[in-house]
């Protein structure tokens, strides 16, 4: 059945993104960010705080189609700007995840305050641990995340199901099980970097009946 289009709330998102850049004003995230990073066994240099602007939403939006069916896990979501943004513009249900309590704490608030709690889950936790199987769409700004974090959160997402989007931003994962869809450059709160987009392919974990042609050619059948 055709989903019923959804009406963009132009007001509303006007004045989200004020009250994201007001946020600064009332708390410093440097400040969260070093207490969390003396609670965790994270590198302080990988909980670096940006965010993403709604141009790049609706950039990503142009190439990713969702819709209220569609579940994003946004790992590494701050105070869930990213994750309001998705949210708002296409129905679908977010799990923002996050290991600085403080932005938790401030996601929830705001999403009880809009009354989309239940559709905006914010999740205390290092995405590492995170159960990905459910995602439709996985979006990780990863521009800060060392080489041995990238490999093991590349490692979870290869367990998810075939056709799952994959969008990083400041990393472009290449890999075997991933099909690339498009990339492209866009503005973030802390300058310019590149959003990669790309969709998980059919893999021995997604199809237990996969075989990959190369590896293990299909046995021709003998000759008597
Ligand atoms: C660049 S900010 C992105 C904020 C948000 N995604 C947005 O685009 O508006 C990166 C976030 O990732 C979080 N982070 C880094 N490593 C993490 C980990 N292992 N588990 C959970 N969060 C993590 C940091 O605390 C920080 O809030």
């Amino acid at each position: 059945m055709e989903e019923p289009e959804l009406q963009i709330p132009w007001g509303r998102l006007a004045l989200w993104n004020t009250l994201f850049g007001a946020l600064y004003f009332f708390r410093s995230v440097s400040l969260d960010i070093w207490l969390a990073s003396k609670k965790t066994d994270v590198e302080f240099g990988e909980l670096k705080f940006g965010e993403t602007n709604l141009k790049a939403v609706r950039e990503i939006l142009k190439r990713v189609p969702m819709n209220s069916n569609t579940t994003v896990f946004e790992l590494g979501c701050g105070r869930g700007r990213a994750a309001f943004l998705f949210h708002f513009l296409t129905g679908a249900k977010i799990v923002a995840v996050d290991l600085v309590g403080p932005f938790i704490v401030t996601g929830r608030r705001l999403a009880r305050w809009m009354g989309c709690q239940g559709q905006v889950l914010f999740c205390y936790e290092n995405f590492l641990q995170t159960d990905l199987r459910e995602a439709d769409v996985i979006y990780a700004c990863a521009l800060c995340l060392g080489e041995q974090t990238r490999e093991s959160l590349a490692q979870r997402i290869s367990q998810c199901a075939e056709g799952t989007h994959l969008i990083t931003v400041g990393w472009n994962p290449q890999r075997d099980w991933l099909e690339p869809v498009d990339q492209l450059r866009c503005g973030f709160s802390w300058g310019t970097a590149g959003i990669y987009i790309n969709r998980l392919k059919r893999t021995p974990q997604s199809d237990p009946h996969y075989r990959d042609e190369e590896s293990d050619p299909p046995r021709l059948p003998s000759c008597p």
